[in-house]
């Protein structure tokens, strides 16, 4: 079998399946071969190029107009004609948002669209991701036992993100179903008939945006990025068109919390299992920001993300033609020893923990990344203060989402001694 380079398929190579559990449960092991022996390859089961290195994956990264964005939210299993013509009847017309926009659009309005992402902006938001956690966890702080994504985690990302949109949280539980039916459609290997129950689900999360928006637009003075946005169209509807608000509209209420969710469950899993770390943090609480880090490196909430070839190019000295497809795991990346030091140690003390590539690097770095460190910061801060003595529950299975990108687990169980909660109150 030969790459579409011309070059041999390795064993290993053909028989990389990211649909696979071991990727998703570990996706820095599963490519370990891959990152010692050939760090990037051509996935037959997959038709993409993958790229395993530190350097190759911010390499690809930082150059946007060789390595275009643009197929960035595309599905990446391709759809039986049935899947089309069901979206097309609930009018879907996911197109560029700004995460697959190319330049110079995309440069443009990112900057008219940045000023709600400034740090003095997103200050107001701490006491309330502060004040919810406390009484989320004044809920279950006496029971002993807790599964923190279902009681917490998943929640208050979620009222956060609709709040910094501006838009209203009624109808907020339908959207997990919408986030993990869009995660599926676009990330996932789902069967021609799963496929199908996924486009409704899809389809029904589009008009649920496009309602959204347009309620927001009929009273467009209101506050929230979103409005922003619309005032934004208002003023310049060539920079921040039409079909780019309403792309936007669906594509950032699953970003703006899923990956939040799943990089804090994902965060307490990893210290929790690494009790030192844990327990360092419940000493110091003023390692926690460096711990954040940490955890986004070793456990992130995007483990890869996709790029296309605008002209021939060569990656980590791999020849790949014009038009090749990209999966760049920054999971894998982010374990690569040639650029951290003992790489599989979860170390909250280390230094450069920051460089790791989970928010992506270059022009479409993540806009949001200040609002996710944020929550995962407080929550921490609280869950030391408070509740110090968590431990996992233990033998339980740790159940991931099955696709490329999005990892976080379905459920994260905790237990604890309540006689032993330092603080009975929240505040
Ligand atoms: C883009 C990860 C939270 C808004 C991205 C990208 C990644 C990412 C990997 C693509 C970067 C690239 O192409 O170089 C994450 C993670 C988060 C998180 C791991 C949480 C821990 C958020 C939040 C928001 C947000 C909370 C909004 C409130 C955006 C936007 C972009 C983006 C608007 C597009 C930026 C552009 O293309 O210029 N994010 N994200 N993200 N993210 Fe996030």
């Amino acid at each position: 079998q030969l790459a579409p380079n011309g070059c041999p398929v390795s064993a290993n190579a053909a028989a990389f399946n990211p649909f696979e559990p071991a990727y998703m449960q570990s996706p820095g092991d599963y490519l370990r071969w891959a990152r010692e022996q050939e760090p990037v390859f051509w996935s037959p089961q997959l038709g993409y190029w993958v790229v395993t290195r530190y350097e190759d994956v911010k390499a690809v990264f930082r150059d946007n107009i060789l390595f275009s964005p643009a197929i960035a939210l595309e599905k990446i299993t391709p759809a039986p004609p049935q899947v089309m013509e069901i979206l097309q009847s609930y009018g879907f017309a996911m197109n560029r948002t700004m995460v697959n926009e190319d330049e110079p659009d995309h440069m443009e309005r990112r900057r008219l669209l940045m000023d709600a992402f400034l740090p003095e902006r997103l200050s107001t938001f701490e006491p309330m991701v502060r004040s919810l956690a406390r009484q989320y966890m004044d809920r279950f702080v006496d029971k002993g036992r807790a599964d923190l994504v279902r009681e917490m985690f998943y929640e208050i990302p979620l009222n956060i993100a609709l709040k910094f949109l501006g838009v209203p949280d009624e109808g907020a539980e339908q959207l997990r179903q919408f986030a993990v039916a869009h995660t599926l459609n676009t990330w996932g290997r789902p069967s021609p008939q799963e496929q199908l129950e996924i486009a409704h689900n899809v389809g029904r999360f589009w008009q649920t945006a496009q309602q959204i928006l347009d309620d927001m637009r009929a009273r467009p003075d209101g506050e929230g990025w979103m409005y922003e946005t619309i005032r934004q169209h208002l003023a310049h509807p060539d920079v921040v068109p039409e079909s780019y608000m309403r792309s936007m509209m669906m594509a950032i209420l699953a970003a703006a919390h899923e990956t939040t969710s799943n990089a804090t469950a994902n965060a307490f899993l990893t210290l929790l299992t690494q009790r030192k770390a844990w327990e360092d943090i419940c000493a110091n609480p003023a390692l926690i920001p460096n711990a954040v880090e940490e955890c986004l490196r070793v456990a992130g909430s995007i483990i890869a993300w996709r790029r296309i070839a605008t002209d021939d190019a060569v990656v980590g000295g791999v020849r790949i033609p014009k038009g090749g497809k990209l999966l760049v795991v920054m999971a894998s990346a982010n374990f690569d020893p040639r650029h951290f030091e003992n790489p599989d140690e979860v170390d909250v003390y280390r230094e450069g923990a920051v460089e790791h590539l989970t928010f992506g690097y270059g022009a479409h770095q993540c806009m949001g990344k200040n609002i996710g460190r944020m929550q995962m910061r407080v929550f921490l801060e609280e869950f030391v203060r408070r509740l110090p003595h968590i431990r996992l529950v233990a033998g339980q299975q740790i159940d991931y989402l099955s696709n490329t990108s999005f990892r976080g687990p379905s459920e994260l169980w905790v237990e604890w001694d309540p006689a032993l909660n330092p603080g009975r109150s929240g505040s």
